[in-house]
């Protein structure tokens, strides 16, 4: 995409049972996106082929999100997160994310995928506070490590709940609240 979307106030709410699907290469750029991606993100398969992933990224999600589920996914593992993504017209939606590394027969990452679901309201109600907090340490935060605070912030409200990070997420997901 040349240009950049400016994003509007506007949800696009995923049905029950949806399942929104992308491929990347191992740089993060699109290899597939099924047909409820293209429909709900509103782009046409050849807009997003061979982009990088973040051309959906929305302002409002942290850096430290990323951070995290990059760190996860290079050491092998699956991550969980709840996102908020743009559509092409700048409108967003929040998707409940299971992003992991696709290995070939020699156990090397060749590539990652990604299947969203729709999340409930009352999990992104409690996620919506937590990635404000960490988009303003971000923001704001001193020094050069401003993205490890944030992922700080978050590592310490995980512990707080005395799961690990994918059972809170999993937890969020299933029952909405802690
Ligand atoms: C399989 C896969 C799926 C991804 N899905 C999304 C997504 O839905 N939205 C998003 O913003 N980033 C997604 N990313 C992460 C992006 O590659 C990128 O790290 C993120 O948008 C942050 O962009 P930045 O690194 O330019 O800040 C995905 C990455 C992979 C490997």
């Amino acid at each position: 995409m040349s240009q950049p979307i400016t994003p509007r106030n506007n949800e696009v709410l995923l049905q029950e049972g949806d399942l929104i699907v992308s491929k990347t290469c191992l740089k993060g750029n699109i290899t597939y996106a099924n047909r409820h991606f293209m429909g709900i993100a509103g782009f046409s398969e050849q807009q997003l082929l061979n982009q990088p992933h973040n051309i959906i990224r929305h302002p409002d999600m942290p850096k430290g999100v990323y951070r995290m589920m990059w760190q996860e996914l290079r050491a092998g593992h699956e991550f969980f997160g709840f996102v908020k993504n743009l559509c092409s017209d700048g409108s967003f939606y929040w998707v409940f994310a299971n992003v992991t590394p696709d290995v070939d027969e020699r156990g090397e990452i060749r590539g990652y995928y990604s299947v969203r679901r729709k999340p409930s309201r009352e999990a992104i109600a409690a996620v919506i506070p937590l990635y404000q907090k960490m988009v303003e340490i971000e923001a704001t935060g001193r020094g050069s490590s401003v993205i490890d605070q944030s992922v700080q912030f978050l590592q310490d409200w995980v512990a707080s709940t005395g799961m690990d990070y994918s059972q809170v997420a999993l937890h969020l997901y299933r029952y909405g609240k802690l």
